[in-house]
């Protein structure tokens, strides 16, 4: 059906691949700060921009190159509409923190816009209307138990059979005036102003440990130290767990993007089904044309067979409702979620108020990360944020989480069983130019990468965080953890966390 597309080699996203940045260098001795941030995404760019203002000094350190984690590869919808979201919030936490969540995300989606209009960030920024529609008979009374809650939070909505975006559906529940931008064009300002205001930002330097002093540091790979007032984990996954014991109360899910042209004009709006496979449209511009950022296809990391059948479902499925005439750009995004789907943002443990968290946005980055850094800013200048009990990482609710706090550790479990006792291919000799697979090597369960120059990249498969089994992503060409969602390049390099160390190195001598 697709064979006059040309498929873009190599998953590279579109935000990147459009703006260029400087580069920072990488930390080569100790120093010292009000805030140390670790991450330079959303979060941590904006918290930078907050704190900075306030004449905090901030050092901020990234692992890799900033804007390039989750917040260089989202689909950038700011909007309060997360998914199937309100009902069973007010289910799970009662209407008054239901309408606290709602209230939360469109303050952060305000802020986004009011510090777009003060700068006059030039970032694409368009307010659009978001749909969450369905097709499934079974989710259309779904939807309708989220209009109800929509309207009992009086959120400004609607229920409709149908929307400018000619896909099939049978329901659609609109918010309005939701927004969209440019991420990138729009942090590199922030970036810009953080720096005016003294922040110094180091790439390439990777916090392996927070130790405690009076005050804590952070400690770095190179064994060097941030030694600071405040930390703040904008890392994604926390690097530094404290006992909170993150790893069993939260799980990783990666979803892909293709970025497509096609001879169809966008519509307008901002679309994502209830049902599975996910699918999430919006478009930018591009060169003068409409850019279709087409998206979907969740799935938890290390737990496909094969990841490139996930861009290609979103490009069957690209091609056959609105025709692909080039094929642009593909990439992925790790996203991580929560017991009860709510962020944890605040300090790490009860105990440890001084080194803060901001993780689990469930893929609404633009939203909960803003909101993450608004409210870290709020506890550290001010000592109190108004959403603090919320979003509190020690909070407990015993239901629905106590459910899924049982089937992540399960399939933890079984994860960290299953790889272990797998039976493993040999056929290491017929592997083809960029590909994979898992062998036994001195018994060793081994992962083999052929690279176009026929060159054999073979690394230990067990990850360095809990050891754990990873698995091939071959539309990424890396080994994924299918337990707390690690990710390494196919030298082993770590490319995410929560593992700190890369993968062994095998010779086979
Ligand atoms: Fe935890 Fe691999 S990420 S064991």
């Amino acid at each position: 059906m697709t064979e006059h597309i040309k498929i873009p080699h190599f998953p590279e996203p579109y935000w990147r691949d459009s703006v260029d940045f400087s580069n920072f260098p990488k930390l080569d001795k100790s120093i010292e700060a009000d805030v140390g941030i670790v991450g330079g995404g959303i979060t941590g760019i904006t918290a930078a921009y907050l704190l900075a203002k306030q004449n905090v000094k901030v050092v901020l350190i990234d692992a890799g190159v900033i804007l390039n984690g989750t917040t260089g590869h989202t689909t950038a919808k700011i909007t309060a509409q997360h998914g199937l979201i309100y009902n069973e919030l007010i289910e799970h936490f009662g209407l008054e923190k239901a309408s606290m969540y709602y209230k939360a995300s469109s303050e952060a989606k305000e802020f986004i816009k009011n510090t777009i209009d003060k700068h006059d960030i030039s970032c694409d920024f368009t307010e659009e209307d978001a749909y969450l529609y369905t097709n499934s008979d079974f989710y259309l009374s779904k939807l309708e138990m989220e209009k109800k809650a929509y309207d009992r939070l009086k959120i400004p909505s609607e229920l409709v059979k149908n929307m400018p975006l000619e896909v099939p559906m049978k329901s659609a529940l609109i918010m309005k005036n939701q927004a969209q931008y440019h991420p990138l064009k729009y942090l590199k300002k922030l970036v810009k102003d953080s720096i005016k205001n003294g922040t110094e930002i180091y790439e390439h330097t990777t916090a392996i440990d927070v130790e405690y002093n009076k005050h804590p540091s952070i400690i770095t790979r190179d064994g060097h130290r941030v030694s600071c007032r405040y930390v703040i984990q904008a890392s994604h996954y926390p690097f530094y767990d404290g006992q909170g014991f993150y790893p069993t109360r939260m799980y990783a899910d990666r979803s892909y993007v293709v970025a497509i042209k096609s001879d169809k004009k966008f519509p307008g709006g901002m679309y994502i089904n209830a049902e599975s496979p996910t699918r999430s449209i919006r478009s930018t511009q591009m060169d003068g044309k409409d850019l279709w950022l087409v998206g979907g296809e969740n799935h938890k990391t290390g737990q496909s067979k094969s990841t490139i059948n996930h861009y290609k479902a979103l490009e069957q499925f690209a091609e056959k409702e609105f025709g692909i005439s080039e094929y642009i750009y593909r990439w992925s995004a790790q996203d991580l979620i929560t017991l009860d789907k709510v962020p944890y943002i605040g300090p790490i443990t009860k105990e440890q108020r001084s080194v803060f968290v901001a993780t689990g946005f469930r893929k609404w980055g633009m939203t909960n990360g803003t909101l993450a850094a608004q409210m870290i800013s709020d506890l550290i200048l001010a000592g109190e944020s108004n959403y603090q009990d919320l979003y509190s990482p020690s909070r407990f609710q015993a239901d629905p989480a106590v459910r899924e706090f049982t089937s992540i550790n399960a399939d933890v479990a079984k994860h960290l069983i299953k790889g272990k006792l797998e039976y493993t291919s040999d056929l290491v000799s017929e592997l083809s130019q960029d590909e994979a697979t898992v062998t036994r090597i001195k018994g060793k369960r081994t992962g083999v990468y052929k690279d176009q120059d026929d060159k054999l990249h073979m690394v230990d498969t067990t990850c360095t965080h809990l050891g754990c089994e990873v698995e091939w992503n071959s539309g990424d060409r890396t080994w994924d953890c299918p337990c707390h969602g690690s990710r390494f390049s196919y030298t082993g390099d770590v490319v995410e966390g929560p593992a700190k160390r890369p993968l062994n190195k095998v010779k086979n001598d």
